[in-house]
């Protein structure tokens, strides 16, 4: 960034301005900081005559309406049911309103800022413009110095700022100020100690979500008696009643989000399909790249290969010939964060990452691998259905952080887009099976407190839990909760509200079912998000990795599993001339019969037995696994065509 270098180039021969006076009457403080992050510390010597590009980002319209707008084309009772609106009246609804953009405006000229300087991006609800850190620091009563981080990276920034109160409620955040966006470095062990990066999702480790590999296949069963020792397609169909052929072909889409450097294997797509599903020997998945993302091959093994491999090949497996799209995110060096993924598919939510958890595009390291070119923003639609097997844990960034992504679910789900996320893989604990300390706060080793996962505590994504066909039990007998290596993510969210969809649902397990936990232990106040919504089977999937068949546990399986079998409700509404099915909790919650109710099992973790799967909803396998046959036909009576 030019502006940026000039300004450090200048530090030295800085003298410190004064403090500009101060009228403290009618302002509010917009963000502060208690500490500074780990590795930073302040440097001082800023040129306060350097430019900096300031951005503004101005509150949206009508947030306060999300569930509301989303229910009134989702619920399968309300008259405007699969209405979704196109990408742009979803922006044009939510842009920022007139209000807030001539407050921001007026504030600006009344602090003798030039209109000309000033530029309103509608698509992007926010204002930006160029200014020297002496009319920041006065603009936002703040003081702005350098800081330096443990690499030599230098960032400038403030520790707190303010604006007047009337502007208050028109602005989200300011940026530069407290948020520092030198990408720490890709393995950064930070990470483990708690807060980590949400970019860093694709490396190993670094996902709530981590398929667990298991025995080495020596032989594959093909008789659907041996299903509770091998999955394979065929039990798949055989246990969720797929006897189905999409017809639609290229009208449908179902979208496979993988983040760099995980990346599947072409030779061991074919290994997989030569064994089970011959049709599809050499098809490979569109590929779309954002932010620099590329299917490298140059790191193998189970760490970098087996998320994307399993994906790919049951994903393809189970809907070809309907086609499958591979969104790759990020770069070799930086990686992706879910919201660099939610840039590249719509570019009303560019601008407003948090550079300190978000990958940074271009990639300001010049590191081999590095991504220079421009952000990826609204590249590329989205397709009908999208599964993400990665998650974060919900205590490891702030509310703010994810509210405003969560937004962006029910703007998808407003536009007819499927999402699935899995549940996570430790039971009610997060990555690597760690707690919250209930004293700090932080995640720790040590912690108690159930840890949620995120994005499935959002409302408006569906969340996917595990099943596994218990030992010595067939494909015709009821499931339970995968306990093999894996447990399934599931519990009550600490940050976002019950949605009305679940609220019956949740009552009832409450009332009968109420579990031993004490309000320590996780929110149980009965007043937010319970998940997962539905679960699919997770053990024991037959996957082939560099070369090899091993078997693979995880609700990593469970998300594209359940993603596929949506793909193909899509073809048949599709194929009537109906409109795909968008957000699908309203329609299942009304409709639980159209699942397999799981009642055995539960998921451990922070040292309790966790939750139990009982009859209706439960906060291990949601309301059950899938029968194509009854969704199918459920979703065929919602008529409303295109
Ligand atoms: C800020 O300055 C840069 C050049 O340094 C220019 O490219 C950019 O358009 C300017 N931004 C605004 C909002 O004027
Ligand atoms: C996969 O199929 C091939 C023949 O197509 C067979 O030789 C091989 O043994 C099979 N792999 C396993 C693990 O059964
Ligand atoms: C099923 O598994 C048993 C071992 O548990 C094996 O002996 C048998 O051959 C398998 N059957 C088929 C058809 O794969
Ligand atoms: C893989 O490694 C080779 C040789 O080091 C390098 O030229 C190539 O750019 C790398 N590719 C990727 C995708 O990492
Ligand atoms: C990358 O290279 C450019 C040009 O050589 C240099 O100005 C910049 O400081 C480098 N960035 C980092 C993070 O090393
Ligand atoms: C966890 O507890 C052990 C044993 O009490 C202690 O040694 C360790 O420092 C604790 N770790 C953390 C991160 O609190
Ligand atoms: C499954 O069946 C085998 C053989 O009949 C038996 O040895 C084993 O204990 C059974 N496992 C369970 C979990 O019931
Ligand atoms: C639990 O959630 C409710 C509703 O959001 C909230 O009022 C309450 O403070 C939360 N309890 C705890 C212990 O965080
Ligand atoms: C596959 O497994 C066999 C036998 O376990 C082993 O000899 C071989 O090296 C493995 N192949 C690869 C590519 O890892």
């Amino acid at each position: 960034m030019r502006v940026l270098s000039s300004l450090f180039a200048l530090a030295l021969f800085a003298t410190a301005s004064a403090v500009p006076a101060r009228q403290s009457s009618h302002r509010a403080v917009l963000e502060s900081r208690h500490h500074l992050p780990a590795g930073w510390t302040k440097r001082g010597g800023l040129n306060k005559r350097g430019e900096v590009p300031v951005r503004i980002n101005l509150r949206q319209n009508n947030l306060e309406r999300s569930e509301e707008l989303l229910m009134d084309v989702s619920d399968p009772e309300s008259p405007n049911y699969g209405k979704h609106y196109t990408a742009k009246q979803v922006a044009d609804l939510f842009a920022p309103s007139k209000e807030s953009v001539e407050t921001v405006k007026g504030w600006l000229r009344e602090a003798s800022v030039a209109s000309h300087r000033v530029k309103y991006n509608h698509g992007q609800g926010s204002v930006t413009l160029n200014m020297t850190v002496a009319e920041l620091e006065e603009l936002l009563h703040a003081e702005y110095d350098i800081y330096e981080h443990d690499t030599g990276a230098l960032h400038v920034a403030c520790e707190s700022y303010s604006v007047p109160a009337t502007v208050k409620h028109h602005v989200d955040f300011i940026t530069p100020t407290l948020h520092f966006n030198v990408p720490l470095s890709k393995r950064d062990e930070n990470a483990h100690s708690g807060a980590s990066k949400a970019a860093l999702i694709g490396q190993p480790g670094h996902s709530a979500v981590q398929p667990h590999q298991g025995a080495a296949v020596e032989s594959i069963f093909t008789d659907l008696r041996n299903c509770s020792k091998q999955t394979t397609l065929d039990c798949l169909r055989a246990l969720y009643k797929i006897d189905y052929e999409p017809v639609v072909k290229d009208k449908n889409s179902y979208g496979i989000v993988e983040y760099t450097p995980q990346a599947y294997v072409p030779s061991d797509l074919d290994l997989f399909f030569k064994n089970f599903s011959r049709g599809t020997i050499g098809y490979r998945p569109k590929l779309v790249s954002f932010d620099g993302g590329v299917v490298q091959n140059n790191q193998t093994g189970f760490d970098f290969n087996v998320e994307s491999n399993l994906d790919l090949q049951y994903a393809i497996g189970l809907v070809h010939p309907a086609p499958v799209t591979l969104y790759q995110v990020g770069d070799l060096v930086e990686g992706a964060s879910f919201n660099n993924f939610l840039d590249g598919i719509d570019s009303s939510y560019c601008g407003g990452d948090d550079p300190n958890l978000d990958g940074i595009y271009p990639d300001p390291s010049n590191a081999t691998g590095s991504y220079k070119g421009p952000e990826d923003c609204g590249t590329a639609k989205p397709t009908y259905v999208i599964s993400i097997s990665y998650s974060i844990n919900e205590a490891e960034t702030t509310p703010a952080y994810e509210e405003r992504q969560c937004n962006e679910y029910m703007k998808l789900g407003m536009q007819g887009v499927t999402v699935f996320y899995s549940s996570g893989d430790h039971g009610v604990a997060g990555r690597r099976g760690y707690c919250i300390d209930p004293v700090t706060g932080a995640f720790s080793p040590n912690g108690t407190r159930f840890t949620p996962s995120f994005p499935s505590t959002c409302p408006w994504v569906t969340s996917v839990g595990a099943t596994q066909i218990n030992p010595n039990s067939t494909v015709f007998d009821p499931e339970g909760a995968c306990e093999q290596f894996i447990y399934s993510g599931g519990g009550f969210s600490d940050v976002f509200p019950m949605p009305e969809y679940q609220k019956t649902a949740v009552a009832k397990y409450f009332k009968d079912y109420n579990p031993p936990y004490t309000a320590k232990q996780y929110n149980n106040s009965q007043m937010t998000r319970g998940f997962p919504d539905i679960s699919a089977n997770g053990a024991n999937y037959v996957t082939a990795i560099d070369g090899n068949f091993s078997l693979v546990y995880g609700t990593s399986a469970s998300s594209p599993v359940a993603g596929s079998i949506f793909t193909l409700i899509n073809d048949a509404r599709l194929a009537l001339g109906l409109r795909p099915i968008g957000f699908i909790n309203p329609v299942l919650y009304k409709n639980a019969w159209a699942l397999n109710d799981i009642t055995m099992g539960g998921n451990q973790g922070c040292g309790t037995p966790g939750f139990t799967a009982v009859p209706g909803w439960d906060p291990v396998t949601g309301l059950g696994t899938p029968n194509f046959e009854k969704l199918r036909d459920l979703f065929l009576t919602l008529l409303f065509s295109a």
